[in-house]
Order: structure tokens, then sequence, then C-alpha cells
């Protein structure tokens, strides 16, 4: 049986020409030249001034927060649903994650959510454009400058998304990509860290080189630091990519507008919700499965799998999994987080690599159907078993 990939890039003879190019030619004096031109049109392309080209999106967040300075004693608040990712390098500074509720309509931050949990000790939030999704930015933005709350936006998932036609990578004080390869911008793994400031660059620059000054020559490192850097192969894909990124976000909003006119009639759940001044990016198609139909992602997501489709869970809130459940932060926040606990059950990432075609998305949305149709236990109309 032929499987059907949850995610997978779009690779063209211009990526292979970049790449080969970087490999014959990107040593010695020229070791950075893909580097560079990939940041310059990074940086533009979220309207920022400065990009840093990194091993991933994770050593962007944790640089972000390393170069604001945050650590022991500081409360960093993320979303609660969102990949670990996204709230690991908070622990990496010794700070205190604080688990925030989603928006039941944008699947992102909530600001009331937001603006309840901020406490003398809130230094930071880590706001997530999640699945392409993104936030009430100006809101959360209003909330946060009085209290000195710096916004660091997790755009891993959304580049090529605007919200009121401002791009992903352009909210926040600083903004972290991930090009790994699932995603819709891909350099096999890799990311990049946007920003305006220039002393925080400095900052991020000592602190992703073992702490040497930028343009140190002499390997006389002033501190210690982390050694995040990305290759010049890396580089060069990304670069092709971002040339193309216009085709790569019209191929995910394709595939979403397939699912769209799949599902159009079913009653059994509903993609990504459209939100009004959100151009979204759609990195992931994701079905939430109505509650009344008695079906979770536990039980839909084996069965999908079983029959060829490789879909994937909505990721867990961070409050429930093992690593966070039994700290104080963990408990509060699963008491308090109801819709990402409404939500997240019965989330499902359907495939949406950038090869899919329209005959592959028509087979999932038959697939999906057809268990729900048959595994349903509940006696919502047209959901009783056959
Ligand atoms: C929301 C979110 N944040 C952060 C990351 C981390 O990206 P990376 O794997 O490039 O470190 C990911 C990766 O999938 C993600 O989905």
């Amino acid at each position: 049986m032929k499987r059907i990939p949850i995610a997978g890039p779009s690779i063209t003879q211009k990526e292979i020409d970049y790449v080969t190019d970087a490999v014959k030619s990107a040593w010695y004096a020229d070791a950075n030249k893909f580097h560079a031109r990939f940041e310059r049109a990074f940086a533009a392309h979220c309207g920022r001034k400065h990009a840093v080209s990194l091993p991933s999106c994770t050593s962007g967040l944790h640089l972000a927060l390393l170069a604001l300075g945050i650590g022991r004693g500081d409360e960093v608040i993320v979303p609660d649903a969102t990949w670990i990712a996204s709230v690991a390098p908070v622990v990496y500074v010794g700070a205190t994650p604080v688990f925030a509720d989603i928006d039941a309509r944008t699947w992102c931050l909530c600001p009331d959510a937001f603006e309840s949990l901020i406490t003398p000790r809130t230094k930071a939030a880590i706001v997530v454009d999640l699945y392409g999704s993104m936030p009430n930015w100006d809101r959360l933005a209003e909330i946060a400058a009085p209290h000195g709350i710096a916004l660091i936006e997790d755009a891993a998932e959304a580049v090529g998304s605007r919200w009121h036609d401002r791009p992903a990578g352009s909210f926040g004080v600083m903004s972290a990509f991930s090009f790994h390869g699932s995603k819709t911008l891909t350099t096999g793994e890799g990311g990049m860290l946007v920003l305006d400031d220039d002393g925080l660059l400095d900052r991020v620059l000592r602190q992703r080189d073992h702490g040497r000054a930028p343009g140190d020559t002499m390997f006389f490192n002033e501190e210690v630091g982390w050694k995040y850097k990305m290759s010049a192969m890396q580089a060069a894909l990304g670069l092709a990519q971002l040339e193309r990124i216009d085709e790569l976000v019209a191929g995910k909003r394709r595939i979403y507008g397939w699912y769209r006119e799949e599902l159009a009639e079913w009653i059994g759940g509903s993609l990504n919700p459209d939100v009004s001044g959100l151009y979204n990016s759609y990195w992931m198609t994701t079905v939430v499965l109505r509650r009344e139909i008695g079906l979770t992602k536990e039980t839909t997501v084996p069965c999908l799998r079983e029959q060829g489709v490789d879909a994937r869970p909505f990721f867990y809130p961070l409050s429930g999994i093992p690593a966070f459940r039994d700290t104080p932060q963990g408990g509060a926040a699963r008491v308090r987080n109801v819709n990402s606990y409404l939500v997240s059950p019965y989330g499902i990432n359907l495939p949406s690599a950038l090869a899919l075609e329209r005959a592959e998305v028509a087979q999932v949305s038959a697939t999906l159907r057809e268990i729900v149709r048959t595994s349903s236990r509940s006696t919502v109309p047209g959901f009783t078993r056959a």
C-alpha cells in the first residue's frame, strides 16, 4: 500500500543547482556567501532589520531568551497547546514556564488568558503561530507593553502567514522560524531568528558562537556560549526555497482548499477555522472532530495510519504530557485551560505534504469519513454504526 505522507517538501532543479553551487564553491573566503544572501532575503521577507541563520527554531528561541537575559526566577508565558520546542528553551535558561490557554478560534494564545497570568515575575511570552494560524497580535502587544513583557514570536510553522497584512516573523521583539524537513520552507534541519534591535543582535551573535565577539578572528572567547550555526549547503537550499515562497505557500493553501471541498458537506468535524484578518499559510490542514461523535485523536489516528494515511495528533497540551504534568505549573494549567483540553483531544493533522495530489486528498477524506461512520459510538444522526 502506498502511504500518504503527513508532510514533505517541494524540491526543484533550482534547489539542486543552489546546493550544488554551495558544495562546490562555498568554502574559504566564500564560506558565508549563501548565509549572507539567505539572511538578507529572509529579513526582507519578514520586514525585519536582521536575520540570523541557525540549526533549528529551538536554538532561535533559546538565543532569544538568552539575549533578553531571562533566567532563574523569571516567568515566561507560553500557550498550553504547542510543540514542546516552544517551551523547552524556557527550561534551558532556568526560567519557569506558565501555560496559558489557547483561543478556541485561532488555536493560538488567548489574550485574556495571557493577561490573567501576568505577575511581577513575568518577563516574556513565547507566542506561537500554530499550524500557520496567528493570534490577535495587536491585543497581545497592548497587554504586554505596560508590563514591559517581551513578546517572542514562535513562527516555526507559519512562514507565509499574515495577520492584517503583516507577515509572520514581524511580531514581537524577535521571531524564530523552523526549516525542519516537514516545514513549508525547508533546509532539512534549520532555523532563523529575525529581529530589529542592534543590541539584541550583538547578544545573539555572541551567544550562538561560543561567546566570541562578532567578527573575532583571534579565537578569543569573552564568555561561554553555544554553537548554533547552519551550513552553507542548508543556506543555499533555504535561499532557493525562499525564492519560491509564494509558490510553496500557494501549494499549502491549495491542499487546504481541496480538503475544504472534499469535506464540505461533512458534519463530523471542522477544519482550521477562518479568522478575520488572517491569511493562513496552512502548514498542516487540521480537522477537529465533533465531540458528540465520541471519537478522539487517539482512536482515529491509528485507524488512519492502518489505512496508509500518515495523520498526526494535534499537539497535546504541555500541561498534560509527562514532561510537565507533575510540575505545579502543569497541575494548575490542567484545571484552568479549558480550550486546550476541548480542542486537542479531537484534533488531527491531515496529510499536507507539498507533493500531495488532489486524488490523495480525496482518498484521505474518504478514509476519514468512513472511519468516523463505522467507528462512532454516537447517536448523532449520520454517525451511528452502519
Ligand atoms: C511550534 C513549533 N515551535 C518550535 C519548533 C522547533 O523547531 P525546530 O525543530 O526547527 O527546532 C517546532 C518544530 O516543529 C514547532 O512546530
